[in-house]
């Protein structure tokens, strides 16, 4: 009796923990840099989704350790590694979303631009073998500066002939989480229920979290706008001092993309209801990317929703304003980089 209670208790908690009562597992989802910060925490939580069948993790080095750990997890998903240039076209057959946190990250006092020099060649050429092995993936980018990255990849695409900007993400999704958290423990509100949309980029001043659209709504004083969005906006930096020179947030961005990746499965699992905000190509500025709620679908950016940026309040309309100058050089940056490559 005591060996069967046993095995039901421990049924149930595997049940419980691993949602495998959940949906049929049946995606792919490839994580290009898995070893690293972001991307062993990423892979876990990967891991315990119901809706993935494989679990490709990818890097140039390390990554098989990082496998065989986290394969051992009684979830559904297959765990392969890749390692090297040489693998990674195995690494992208047939997958279906594929996830770059892959690059250096900031040290204290530099920004997310001082990546660049490094992070957009490692991005050009991630994105270019996604080209080659799985162009009709959703491809998510989280290594900075997105700013510029995500135009890179776009270029890349356009260069292979491949580009669908419906399937092109910028991870933002760090920036809501932060800004839901910060606002719950400002207002004392129920933090499950709390939701701020942030629109513009991932950099600095581009992160416009757009506090007078929070739900459920919310009243804050000049003071309060103030000091919660300098502290999304900064939010990053905390990190990056806090960790004194080992790296910048890792945990929390893992936590943030795997609900986007989540949320990308949903959709494609046919789930009519799923909004996140995301830096893709967009028409609801006059800067061709943006980052904005989009619905998601099937096909990817089902559409892109503008109601959040009507009706603004004078500071939010003063703040996008003198977003757009640094995003749009960011922006441009990115495509002469692509472009001067090709
Ligand atoms: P990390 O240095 O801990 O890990 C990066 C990993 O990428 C390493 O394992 C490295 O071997 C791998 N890598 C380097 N070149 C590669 C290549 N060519 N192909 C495959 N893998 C390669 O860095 P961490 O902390 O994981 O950050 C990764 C990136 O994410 C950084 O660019 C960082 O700025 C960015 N980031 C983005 C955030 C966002 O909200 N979008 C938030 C936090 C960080």
């Amino acid at each position: 009796l005591r060996a069967s209670f046993a095995s039901k208790a421990q049924k149930e908690n595997d049940q419980n923990f691993n949602y495998n009562s959940q949906p049929q597992a049946s995606y792919k989802v490839a994580v290009l840099g898995a070893a690293g910060g972001i991307g062993q925490p990423l892979a876990l939580l990967i891991k315990m989704s119901p809706l993935v069948s494989d679990l490709h993790l990818y890097d140039i080095a390390n990554v098989k350790g990082v496998a065989a750990d986290i394969s051992h997890c009684n979830t559904p998903s297959q765990v392969r590694d890749f390692t090297g240039a040489s693998e990674l076209a195995n690494c992208l057959k047939d997958v279906n979303v594929v996830v770059i946190p892959a690059g250096v990250p900031r040290k204290p006092g530099m920004t997310r631009d001082d990546l660049f020099n490094i992070n957009a060649g490692i991005v050009r050429d991630l994105v270019s073998a996604v080209a080659d092995n799985s162009p009709d993936a959703f491809i998510q980018i989280i290594s900075n500066p997105v700013n510029s990255t995500v135009p890179i990849a776009a270029e890349v695409l356009k260069q292979k002939g491949v580009y669908d900007p419906k399937k092109l993400f910028g991870v933002t999704t760090l920036d809501v989480v932060r800004a839901n958290t910060f606002v719950a423990q400002r207002k004392n509100l129920k933090l499950i229920d709390v939701d701020v949309p942030v629109v513009g980029g991932h950099a600095g001043i581009t992160i416009l979290p757009l506090l007078s659209k929070t739900r459920p709504s919310a009243s804050f004083t000049d003071e309060e706008i103030e000091e919660l969005t300098v502290r999304i906006q900064n939010a990053g930096t905390e990190v990056v001092e806090a960790k004194a020179g080992a790296g910048s947030a890792t945990l929390s961005m893992a936590y943030a993309a795997a609900r986007f990746v989540e949320s990308s499965l949903r959709a494609l699992d046919g789930d009519g209801d799923v909004y996140e905000c995301s830096y893709v190509e967009s028409d609801l500025t006059d800067l061709p990317f943006f980052a904005s709620r989009v619905k998601l679908g099937r096909k990817g950016v089902e559409a892109l929703i503008p109601s959040d940026l009507q009706g603004l309040t004078d500071y939010e309309q003063k703040a996008l304003e003198s977003l757009k100058p640094e995003l749009m050089a960011s922006i441009e940056k990115g495509i002469a980089f692509a472009q001067k490559q090709a």
